[in-house]
């Protein structure tokens, strides 16, 4: 397993002067949720998740170096990018890059040697609530190994995987989570082989048939921007008055999910990812200041699925982002059964009847 100064890149060689590499990489949803953070994006408790396969960021990262001199003067400057969001520019996007470049500097020196152009894309709908800094940071991540690994060819396959995760954290800390498939792990587990708060790890247990291609309706209930982000919520799990309590569960619950995911128990599975929902919502609403993500459509949702659950005795559950979105998850099997339930009776309660159907998926994938 690598640490944290394994991810220093030390050559001072940069021979490629140009080209360009093209990755997309999938949006993912929590099971047990990452909510609180130390410092340096260092997750305050472990979370699992299932990586998506529909949603996807698609980045176009094309580098130029520039030269020696234009790079020593502007060492103490900004990192050199444009950045074009569906093939125009976009300069709203720029400081979240910036920030991002300025974080892992120290890992990847090279970057300041380079002129780059992010052309960047994502195949869910703009402002459609879902958020798209865990695809995208993972995506940017991916293209930047690809020109790490053209500056150092020797470079292993686990070593580009994990250093990409371990690049992705510093952008968004769910972002980890989305650079391999289909069940992944972030955050230090005693039960967990390899676990690390340092990048997301495949969960290395065989996932029980039952989970195979479990489907995730993903309900747009409101589209609009979050009124509070969850940088900001993160930071009110500083001195939360129930915390170290929240903290503990979710190294409880990643160890009953960990035997759930391998013997098939749907049940005790639902039961699960249903509290993890909920608590981390909880937990927004006992923060100080407190804030409530949820609309009244969120909440008509959630019971429309219990009632139909408790009637037919369909394994159908329910889990939430940091936001209204309701993500609906349930077997394969019964995905017909189940998408006629959704049209009929949820598709009402989303913000112009939008909704988008979704499977787990293997992660990113070099496309260029
Ligand atoms: C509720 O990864 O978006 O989706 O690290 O500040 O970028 P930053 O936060 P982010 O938080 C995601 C929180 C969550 C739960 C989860 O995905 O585990």
């Amino acid at each position: 397993m690598f640490s944290e100064k394994d991810f220093i890149f030390n050559t001072t060689t940069f021979e490629i002067n140009k080209g360009s590499f093209q990755w997309s990489a999938p949006s993912n949803i929590a099971l047990v949720k990452y909510w609180g953070k130390k410092e340096h994006q260092i997750p305050a408790n472990p979370s699992i998740s299932f990586t998506l396969n529909q949603c996807k960021t698609i980045t176009k990262l094309s580098f130029e170096r520039k030269n020696t001199s234009t790079a020593l003067s502007e060492t103490k400057k900004n990192f050199s990018f444009d950045l074009l969001f569906e093939g125009k520019p976009k300069v709203d996007f720029k400081p979240k890059i910036q920030k991002f470049f300025e974080r892992i500097e120290v890992y990847c020196p090279y970057l300041k040697h380079y002129h780059f152009i992010i052309d960047t894309e994502n195949t869910f709908p703009h402002s459609s609530g879902i958020a798209s800094s865990a695809s995208g940071m993972a995506a940017l991540a991916m293209n930047i190994m690809s020109l790490e690994k053209a500056l150092n060819p020797e470079m292993t396959k686990e070593y580009f995987t994990q250093k990409a995760s371990f690049l992705a954290r510093l952008g968004s800390g769910s972002a980890c989570r989305s650079i391999k498939g289909n069940v992944v792990v972030w955050g230090k587990h005693t039960g967990i082989n390899g676990s690390s708060d340092l990048f997301g790890i495949e969960f290395a247990e065989k996932i029980h048939q039952n989970f195979k291609n479990y489907q995730d309706t993903i309900l747009l209930v409101d589209k609009g921007e979050k009124q509070v982000s969850s940088t900001v919520g993160h930071d009110l799990m500083h001195n939360h008055p129930f915390a170290k309590q929240r903290f503990e569960q979710a190294h409880t619950n990643l160890s009953s999910i960990k035997k759930v995911l391998e013997n098939g128990n749907i049940e005790e599975f639902i039961k699960i990812v249903e509290s993890e929902a909920l608590t981390l919502h909880a937990m927004m609403m006992t923060s100080m200041p407190y804030f409530i993500l949820m609309k009244p459509n969120t909440l008509e949702i959630i019971n429309r699925i219990w009632k139909f659950r408790a009637e037919t005795k369909t394994p159908v559950c329910f889990t939430l982002d940091a936001g209204a979105n309701v993500h609906v998850l349930y077997p394969e099997n019964d995905r017909e059964h189940i998408l006629q339930f959704i049209k009929d009776e949820l598709i009402g309660f989303c913000q112009n009847a939008n909704y988008i159907c979704d499977t787990i998926g293997n992660g990113a994938i070099q496309i260029l």
